[in-house]
């Protein structure tokens, strides 16, 4: 594992995404899920645990939960905990922001 940028700046990362609409980003053979959220980054896997529905298809509630749209299970965007324990819980990955860029640890 080691640190992969994602984007040059934080700034260009803000003017790229929208808050609460998460983004597939493709690092190598990994398919993460990438979610701005309250003016901080996560990194999730881009797959449900439950049946694989992209997560980037998704949607996140007010609480830091991305909601997958096939059942509507909700993974903490921290934990990547499922709020019901329902399924499995979602990979997470450590994300950074500097002047050299934003980066995520994968
Ligand atoms: S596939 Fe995501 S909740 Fe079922």
């Amino acid at each position: 594992m080691k640190w992969i940028k994602i984007f040059n700046s934080k700034n260009e990362a803000d003017t790229a995404l929208t808050e609460g609409k998460p983004v597939k980003v493709r690092i190598g053979s990994k398919e993460l899920c990438l979610t701005r959220f309250k003016d901080e980054y996560f990194v999730t896997g881009n797959n449900c645990p439950h049946q694989m529905e992209k997560l980037s298809k998704g949607t996140v509630n007010y609480a830091g939960e991305i909601i997958c749209p096939l059942h509507f299970y909700r993974f903490d965007l921290k934990t990547g905990r499922e709020c019901q324990g329902r399924t499995e819980d979602l990979a997470t990955y450590t994300v950074k922001a500097n002047e050299e860029g934003l980066f995520v640890f994968c």
